[in-house]
């Protein structure tokens, strides 16, 4: 089983990567592959709202020219995904948020691509807008991707556990 995670980070070893990592090593103990994508690597922006998914119905985003369809490949061949992004001003980062928008909207015109699979939101803050982010990787997940099983963050080490029960039952 693979677990896919998307890093909002401009900062490749920062404290996102440190918290991802954790809940790696316990995804890994259980026999799980495990793959890190930092977002800051290729150039992703936000839908144009052009609506060709829509028409099209093909499972890629008719726009071409960045990561976008890459990363929905990436999902596709994963059984869980983390989304993990530092708090900006009490949200997730714009690249995170621009790959949410780009993958849950072409989730919703293949009829929820990600159903059945398990995601989670993993987020690194210093003070304050850790719930509202958590709820941008969480409820995004939820109402965009259609389908896909949630779990609420636990931290304390607890998150990869949870996880791994949950993909050998959803899985
Ligand atoms: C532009 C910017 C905005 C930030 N806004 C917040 C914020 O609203 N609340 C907060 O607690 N931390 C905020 N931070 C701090 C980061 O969330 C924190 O340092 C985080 O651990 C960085 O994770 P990283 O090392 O993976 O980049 C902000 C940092 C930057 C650079």
């Amino acid at each position: 089983m693979k677990v896919i995670a998307f890093n909002g980070s401009p900062r490749k070893d920062g404290n996102t990567t440190i918290l991802i990592n954790k809940v790696f090593n316990e995804l890994e103990q259980e026999g799980m592959e495990t793959e890190m994508v930092q977002l800051s690597a290729k150039e992703i922006h936000g839908c144009i709202a052009c609506y060709k998914c829509m028409e099209n119905k093909d499972q890629r985003c008719a726009v071409k020219d960045d990561a976008a369809n890459e990363y929905i490949e990436k999902m596709t061949g994963a059984q869980g995904i983390i989304l993990g992004s530092p708090v900006y001003f009490m949200d997730v980062t714009p690249e995170m948020k621009a790959l949410i928008d780009r993958t849950g909207f072409v989730s919703r015109a293949n009829g929820g691509m990600y159903r059945n699979k398990v995601g989670a939101a993993v987020v690194a803050l210093r003070r304050a807008g850790g719930m509202h982010a958590i709820d941008a990787g969480q409820r995004h997940r939820a109402r965009q991707l259609e389908g896909m099983q949630l779990l609420h963050i636990v931290l304390q080490g607890t998150l990869g556990t949870n996880w791994s029960s949950a993909l050998k039952i959803v899985a």
